[in-house]
């Protein structure tokens, strides 16, 4: 697969109906990944901010971490997830869910000062051209949080010296180990993101300790504290399976005029202000509209 896939429509990964919640995080036995996760997070996060975009938000496992900020907005292309993610934390007004494709996100330009994008980018055909939507929705100066699958990792050197795996992690080129699911160099992501924008702020390593034995033998608790004493290394060097960054917005980019929100994915009109249940497009007629609580932007009614 080349570094640089340039297709109009890349295919996505889908998770309608899918029960990854449940099957990977509650029953499989990943207390670990997500706490670590929660430690990077808190690190790379802004304490607190006005609208922050949760890019493939899913079940909305890492939502309540994002307390600090006044607005979020989860955004899946699985209706399904953001049910999930609606159950869980409810349909109050601090809370937008919206499905969508991340290769064609319908928010006018400039809007958001965060966003997060966690365990999702793994699934992208054509991570450059949704990195470059993420930076179209911020506004000059925003934050941008971000976890890859770093396929330059311990486990899998250790493998291709032992012959045991064809592929080579330090190959700058993406591997898709399974249908949809890639690995990413390091170096690769951090020249992508500073073509989509963005300035590198900050490196953390995470998941040092991914191996099951340790999982079993070790107390959660230590092996937390250990990963969270390690992640800092980030900034020197990247052997762990999961890599967070945190980026900022920069260049001469708009700030969203006030008042606007939604921009129509199709033909990228700005849209009436969601008062209702339904916007139509006022440059090319189509409708989109919001069913249970979720807006609906990839198909148009
Ligand atoms: C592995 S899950 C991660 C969910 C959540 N970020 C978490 O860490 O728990 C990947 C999510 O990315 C979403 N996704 C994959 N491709 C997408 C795309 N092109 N646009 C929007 N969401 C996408 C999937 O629907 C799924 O919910």
């Amino acid at each position: 697969m080349p570094s640089e896939v340039k297709t109009e429509r890349p295919p996505v990964c889908d998770y309608e109906g899918s029960d990854y919640q449940e099957r990977f995080w509650e029953k499989g036995e990943r207390r670990y990944e997500d706490q670590v996760e929660a430690v990077a997070l808190r690190r790379l996060l802004p304490k607190q901010g006005k609208l922050l975009l949760e890019v493939g938000a899913g079940a909305g496992r890492n939502t309540p971490r994002y307390a600090g900020f006044e607005h979020v907005v989860l955004m899946d292309y699985s209706t399904t997830q953001l049910e999930r993610a609606q159950q869980r934390l409810g349909t109050s007004n601090r809370y937008t869910y919206v499905a969508a494709d991340a290769y064609r996100l319908p928010f006018v330009d400039g809007l958001f000062d965060t966003a997060t994008m966690i365990r999702v980018i793994h699934h992208m055909a054509d991570a450059p051209k949704a990195l470059a939507q993420i930076h179209a929705a911020l506004q000059p100066g925003a934050k941008f949080i971000l976890e890859f699958a770093n396929k330059r990792n311990m486990k899998s050197i250790l493998r291709y010296w032992l012959r045991k795996q064809e592929w080579n992690p330090f190959d700058p080129d993406p591997v898709e180990f399974v249908e949809l699911n890639f690995d990413f160099h390091p170096a690769t992501m951090r020249r992508w993101l500073q073509t989509a924008g963005f300035a590198l702020e900050r490196q953390l390593t995470v998941s040092h300790f991914r191996v099951g034995w340790l999982k079993r033998n070790i107390p959660i608790g230590l092996l937390v504290a250990l990963d969270s004493f390690f992640q800092p290394t980030g900034a020197l060097w990247q052997y762990t399976p999961s890599v967070f960054l945190r980026s900022r917005a920069s260049g001469e980019t708009p700030v969203a005029k006030p008042g606007t929100f939604f921009k129509c994915p199709e033909c990228g009109t700005a849209l009436p202000s969601p008062a209702s249940g339904s916007l139509k497009c006022p440059g090319c007629s189509r409708v989109w509209t919001k069913k249970n609580g979720i807006w609906n932007f990839k198909q148009p009614s």
